[in-house]
């Protein structure tokens, strides 16, 4: 077991504020414990109140508040911390620490702690391009502290340029990521994730219920581990993981024709997405109009792209995952063994605590000979205990 990585956020008073509670976030994903420290300023965009459901814990604010001194104390956060991110972090924030202020929480608990300090600077093209911020940043880097950052593109002020922060699945991986072994590097995967959408007219179609997030969490990890990723996305609104070329599509026979374009060369297949068994026999050009008061609609079976990458005649290694309500295990054993995949993840969908729009699930991963529970757990460290399990078997396959 990798013990967790400790980590304090700071936020200090910038737009970019908005985007720390998802950097929390996916910072616990990966298996953080996570503590947020604010600014007097972070407080005029973000309430801490988001920011205690987000890291359920309560925020740190004052510096001399003898409640929270009461239960962790500054220098006891400060001994805490393994690593402090300062996210945003404002031109203003930067200069005091360069000149070392210690004029509030923050500020005195970057002075007082050991940790690994690491800065996400957002603001305003001008004030990063000033030299005083330049030579602020400088001063910080000679001391040994990390700068993430900042991106290009637009801003909030209406300008263009340097200065936005970094995305939060960014951050995270640069932090993160270096726990993860390369052991995949070099390595060919391609994964299908999401649902895909069978067209009956323009505006009406079949589909499977599917956030994509188990795909695009395996699509995450697998860059982490060093792996070159094709992801083919059927319809979801997520973010493509960094690192990662990603093909969309729409419908099942896209999925199967994008999947056999860029099969070839892969070392490992993984089918995560909900595939639409069935199609409509016909596409109707025009919306149909509702005249009867019944309508029979005729489909035809759509290719089982999985089975159809275990049956090339120089396969990758390939996994399955089976989405059941009931009788989860058997299932799952029983699509091993008829799709003849190496391996097969038994997924529940069943109820509440199921895999759908969940971040977190739990699942099983069955092979010929073994059966591997993996206990409830965010959708990326399944990902990683997963990939584990599959390097594993791969190597064994690979020597
Ligand atoms: N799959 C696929 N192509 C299909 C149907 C499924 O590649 N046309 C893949 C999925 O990506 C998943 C695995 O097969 O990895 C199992 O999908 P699932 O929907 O659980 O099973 P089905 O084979 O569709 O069987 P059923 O719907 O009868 O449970």
């Amino acid at each position: 077991m990798r013990k967790n990585k400790q980590v304090l956020v700071g936020i200090t008073g910038g737009i970019a504020a908005y985007k720390s509670p998802d950097l929390v976030r996916r910072l616990m994903d990966r298996g953080a414990d996570v503590r947020v420290v604010m600014t007097e300023s972070a407080c005029e965009f973000i309430t801490p109140l988001t920011l205690q459901a987000v890291s359920g814990h309560p925020v740190h604010q004052h510096l001399l508040d003898a409640e929270a001194e009461s239960g962790m104390g500054h220098i006891e956060l400060a001994r805490w911390a393994e690593m402090i991110v300062i996210a945003p972090s404002t031109a203003n924030f930067i200069a005091k620490m360069a000149t070392g202020k210690a004029d509030d929480l923050l500020t005195t608990l970057i002075l007082a702690s050991k940790a690994e300090i690491v800065v996400a600077p957002a603001m305003n093209r001008q004030m990063w391009q000033n030299p005083t911020t330049q030579e602020n940043l400088e001063t910080l880097i000679e001391r040994g502290v990390r700068i993430i950052g900042p991106a290009e593109g637009g801003q909030a002020c209406g300008e263009i340029g340097l200065g936005r922060m970094t995305e939060p699945d960014e951050i995270a991986q640069e932090l993160l990521g270096d726990g993860i072994p390369k052991s995949l590097t070099g390595v060919r995967v391609v994964l299908t994730a999401g649902p895909t959408w069978e067209a009956i007219d323009p505006v009406r179609g079949i589909t499977n219920r599917s956030s994509g997030k188990m795909g695009f969490a395996l699509a995450e990890a697998a860059s982490d581990f060093g792996a070159e990723i094709i992801l083919i996305s059927g319809p979801v609104s997520l973010e493509t993981p960094q690192g990662v070329e990603r093909i969309n599509v729409v419908s099942s026979q896209d999925m199967f024709t994008a999947v056999h374009e860029h099969i070839t060369n892969a070392d490992i297949f993984i089918g995560v997405a909900a595939v639409s068994d069935y199609r409509p026999v016909m596409i109707s050009e025009q919306k149909i109009k509702k005249v009867e008061d019944s309508m029979e609609l005729k489909l035809v079976r759509n290719p089982d792209i999985l089975r159809s990458v275990a049956e090339l005649e120089d396969p990758p290694f390939t996994v399955g995952f089976a989405a059941e309500t009931e009788c989860i295990d058997e299932n799952a054993r029983i699509k091993l063994t008829n799709k003849r995949i190496d391996m097969i993840v038994a997924n529940n969908v069943a109820g509440e605590e199921g895999a759908f729009d969940n971040d977190c699930n739990q699942i099983t991963v069955h092979t010929e000979n073994q059966s591997i529970p993996i206990e409830r757990k965010s959708k990326y460290q399944l990902s990683v205990e997963l990939l584990e399990i599959i390097v594993s078997l791969w190597e064994h396959n690979n020597p």
